[in-house]
């Protein structure tokens, strides 16, 4: 298994059921599986995502696909309301061997840190009936946009950025989608961009995402200070970086991911 950026530890387990509720009203207006009846969701983590599918879609059974057990784990216990709908599988999911096929695929917030994320698409497809529906939800990290401008997270967003690199994923994953899809052969391909644009006429909102991103970026920050690309000094200017900005007048607070929808 190669390594995370965000680790498994159970805060961080919980950081996943969390962020799905501060974004869910982001992502899913537009993702459509209605009739569809077996969904494959990879990189499923702790379930997140997958509550929301099946209380959205009560006619979906998911099969979940995640390289960690320990996260497997917790999306059982999460998913308990619904174990009837759901199933588990523990693997790489750029080496798939599953018994079943499915009319959906769901993925989000897990290409970026699969590297060679190509594979993941091949490795896919011939688990897919024709028609297949396929939505994934990817980051787009260099669409971050803040203003006052501060040295301090900025340094670390740069870090947290290459970090990632450095394990092989991709933070800009989302803005290749279109090019990823189109050379795996999958059709009828739809981009879309979601995300915020924040400032003080929305101060409530401001506050909240911006402690949203804080746990976010410090999610990495063990990583980071052990691979030697920050210090403790740096994620608590990061995180002071944060709160000046849902203080500040002029504050600006733009991010955008990446939706994309297409069939087989
Ligand atoms: C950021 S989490 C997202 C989880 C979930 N999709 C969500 O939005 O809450 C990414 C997940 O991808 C999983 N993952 C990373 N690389 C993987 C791989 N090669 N095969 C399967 N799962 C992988 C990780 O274990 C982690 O649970």
């Amino acid at each position: 298994m190669t390594a995370y950026l965000h680790g498994f530890i159970p805060e961080e387990q919980q950081r996943l059921m969390d962020q799905a509720g501060v974004l869910g009203s982001l992502i899913y207006p537009r993702i459509d599986f209605a009739g569809c009846k077996k969904l494959l969701e990879v990189g499923s983590g702790v379930g997140a995502q997958t509550e929301t599918l099946l209380r959205l879609f009560p006619d979906l059974e998911i099969t979940c696909v995640d390289y960690s057990q320990s996260q497997l784990d917790r999306a059982k216990q999460n998913l308990a309301f619904a174990c009837d709908r759901v199933k588990f599988v523990c693997q790489d999911a750029k080496e798939l061997v599953l018994d079943e096929k499915y009319d959906s695929v769901f993925i989000c917030w897990a290409l970026e840190h699969i590297p060679n994320s190509h594979l993941v698409l091949e490795a896919v497809k011939p688990y897919l009936f024709p028609n297949a529906k396929l939505w994934f939800t990817e980051v787009f990290n260099s669409s971050f946009y803040f203003n006052p401008p501060l040295a301090g997270l900025s340094k670390y967003y740069l870090a947290y950025n290459e970090f990632q690199r450095s394990l092989g994923g991709n933070p800009d994953i989302g803005a290749n989608l279109g090019n990823l899809l189109k050379r795996a052969g999958y059709t009828q391909i739809e981009l879309f961009h979601g995300g915020f644009h924040l400032d003080q006429r929305n101060a409530e909102d401001l506050r909240n995402i911006t402690q949203y991103w804080k746990g976010l970026m410090k999610s990495a920050g063990v990583g980071m200070i052990t691979a030697g690309l920050i210090t403790e000094v740096d994620l608590l200017a990061m995180e002071k970086d944060l709160d000046l900005i849902a203080e500040d007048d002029n504050a600006v607070f733009f991010y955008h991911f990446v939706q994309i929808s297409a069939t087989v």
